[in-house]
């Protein structure tokens, strides 16, 4: 379907459809824009979690099956061989690298490090709610700085901010829900200057998807700077959201506050596949691709209805909508597609998580249907 389709078009097209499908007894509330496209409120395109749509690489996913078979047994070795990868990938050395069950665990265990020390953690609203979230479960203070006018990230409103009973500096780059980055320059100095005050954890789940010269990974300053904790995930661009591997980048001392010795709850399974994962780069230039293919449909949207928008390093867009975007939420809904949840104070904003291209292209049909 065309990206300059007319309104008629789009209509005339959909009732088609709609019409076989009716006759197939297919009940939609719905109309269908591509082949074995059939999104419903129950089982909806999912914009809504930053996800990759398009599932593992297929070397990971048999690297899985062949895991699964030995599954009942403790496996050592494999753990070491994915942090020899990523040693070899990152330039960094082995006791520099823990893995867990995804990147969570240790935005968490970093927070309870913060909670055991009564200190306060400093981040920037809005923001990934990970940190947040368990700082509210522990009951400890959060000061949470807002975006500046450009919705960048605030450094100096944040360095203003620093006191010291801050124990925890937490900083997503990319930011979620606002899909920015900060300059590189600009954070390296942030980061080397609070961590002799607090710890300070750099998330960066969304690297993969960075295209940008002003942006760089903070993950050379922990060699040298001790307090200063990169997190990494293969749940976005690697598909593991549902298997679990995360990785913290840190000094060995430091290591000690977010990571045990030696990480007995890891699965085989997931180990064996981002072994694969990481080394398939092949499959994760597929998913580059398509992700600008579908970033490529939304602001095309996004520029044809004059909706005001941040331009994304991640897999997701922000953009102004306009209307609460819990309205929006509900109507894209009845139409079968998932977005992003309300993150206050941008009510009227809307996060939409890229699908795979054809999935885009209807989402922003429909969004052009309803509300252009
Ligand atoms: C910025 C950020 N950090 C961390 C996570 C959670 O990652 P994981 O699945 O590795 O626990 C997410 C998930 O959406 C995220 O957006």
């Amino acid at each position: 379907m065309s990206i300059n389709l007319t309104r008629r078009d789009w209509l005339v097209g959909s009732a088609a459809v709609a019409g076989t499908m009716i006759a197939a007894g297919v009940t939609n509330a719905q109309t269908v824009p591509a082949p074995n496209l059939n999104p419903t409120p129950k089982n909806p395109i999912r914009a809504g979690f930053n996800e990759n749509v398009y599932g593992h690489s297929l070397k990971a996913k048999k690297a899985m099956e062949k895991a699964a078979e030995t599954a009942h047994l403790y496996d050592f070795f494999t753990q070491r061989a994915l942090k020899d990868v990523i040693s070899k990938m990152e330039n960094l050395p082995t006791d520099h690298i823990a893995v867990e069950n995804g990147s969570t665990p240790f935005l968490e265990k970093a927070t309870y490090e913060a909670a055991i020390k009564q200190g306060k953690i400093l981040t920037t609203n809005p923001t990934y709610s990970s940190v947040p979230g368990t700082a509210k479960l522990l009951d400890i203070e959060v000061v949470a700085v807002p975006v500046a006018e450009d919705m960048n990230i605030d450094l100096e409103a944040m360095r203003a901010a620093m006191t010291d009973d801050i124990k925890l500096i937490y900083i997503c780059n990319p930011n979620n829900p606002i899909p920015s980055t900060i300059e590189k320059n600009a954070l390296r100095e942030f980061c080397i200057e609070m961590s002799k005050r607090a710890l300070v954890v750099i998330d960066e789940a969304y690297y993969e998807y960075v295209n940008n010269p002003n942006f760089a990974s903070m993950k050379d300053l922990v060699t040298e700077h001790k307090n200063i904790i990169v997190c990494r995930t293969a749940s976005k661009i690697h598909g593991f959201a549902g298997v679990r591997i995360g990785f913290a980048f840190a000094h060995p001392d430091t290591m000690r506050k977010v990571a045990g010795r030696f990480n007995l709850s890891l699965s085989n399974v997931a180990v064996a596949g981002a072994v694969e994962s990481y080394q398939d780069i092949e499959y994760q230039n597929f998913i580059k691709k398509k992700n600008r293919e579908s970033m490529d449909i939304l602001e095309n949207m996004f520029e044809e209805l004059g909706l005001k928008y941040i331009k994304s390093d991640t897999n997701f867009a922000f953009f102004h909508a306009g209307r609460p975007s819990t309205e929006v939420a509900k109507k894209l809904m009845e139409h079968g597609i998932m977005s992003g949840r309300p993150f206050p104070p941008f009510t009227d904003w809307v996060r939409m998580s890229t699908v795979k291209p054809e999935e885009m292209q209807y989402v922003a049909d429909t969004y052009r249907k309803l509300f252009g």
